[in-house]
């Protein structure tokens, strides 16, 4: 067993928090496993972690290279607030991420819009959020996080290296993957119990404004269908990018961002 799943629970039960926990050596994807626990009628309070992944997935169909000495997790979530609210979890995900990988591994990390984990602008991890609708309504969503851990950049193919790096490479050390994960749960879980309190996503979005360096600089945003290039002034409720692109203002809900060096 590459993961130690009692750990995780014993240190989550620390924390206060309850979920179940489906822990796999071995899957296709975490966020297809969550999918199937959905079909099965599950819509909150699932955890599924793998060590290892064969089909990991990343955003735009990318594929996620998933070998073990990594944390693949995906969290079954219920909308929070009301439908027409619906505040962007993958926002809230990102800052729990970095808040995990701060606090468990002393690392300075940062945000790329939208929720691309950055260490010294190198992408040490990712989130694919998925929202299953049944009827027009979200029943459910999945946060699909991937964070690179105790791997090498040669355990990576040549062509995936440049950009990317991994926490053991940052720090020289080894993580505990089981400490991460309950780190980054109890990041995740106190982030929503208070967006659920307070019934507001605000102090979440204002969190993520500060971590996310995007905000300020000169931007390339590749699109399906156009690119564009400005400056990212803001992020607004909706978890869209607010781009100048010098002939006037884009509001950007999907796409992939460059970060230029000015
Ligand atoms: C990205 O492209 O940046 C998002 C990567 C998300 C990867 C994680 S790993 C756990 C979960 N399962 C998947 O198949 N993908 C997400």
């Amino acid at each position: 067993m590459w993961i130690n799943p009692d750990e995780i629970i014993k240190k989550l039960d620390m924390k206060g928090i309850e979920v179940r926990l489906a822990y796999f050596d071995e899957v296709d994807s975490t966020n297809n496993v969550a999918k199937s626990f959905i079909q099965d009628g599950v819509t909150d309070g699932l955890v599924v972690i793998s060590a290892t992944q064969t089909a990991g997935r990343g955003r735009f169909l990318r594929s996620w290279v998933s070998p073990p000495g990594g944390l693949y997790t995906s969290l079954v979530v219920k909308p929070i607030l009301s439908p027409a609210d619906m505040p962007p979890l993958g926002i809230l995900a990102g800052c729990s991420t970095a808040a995990a990988v701060r606090s468990t591994c002393s690392l300075d990390v940062h945000l790329k819009w939208p929720n691309d984990i950055l260490v010294d602008e190198k992408k040490v991890g990712g989130i694919l959020s998925e929202s299953i609708i049944e009827e027009d309504q979200v029943v459910s969503v999945i946060l699909g996080i991937g964070i690179n851990v105790n791997l090498e950049l040669d355990d990576y193919p040549e062509d995936l290296r440049n950009g990317m790096t991994t926490i053991l490479h940052e720090t020289g050390q080894e993580t505990s993957i089981e400490e991460l994960a309950a780190s980054l749960l109890g990041e995740t879980y106190s982030r929503i119990s208070e967006v659920e309190a307070r019934q507001t996503f605000l102090p979440v979005l204002s969190e993520y404004k500060k971590v996310c360096n995007t905000l300020g600089r000169r931007v390339i945003v590749e699109q399906t269908d156009a690119t564009l290039e400005g400056t990212a002034l803001d992020v607004d409720e909706s978890g869209a990018l607010v781009l100048e692109t010098g002939e006037g203002i884009e509001i950007v809900s999907a796409g992939d961002v460059q970060h230029l060096h000015s």
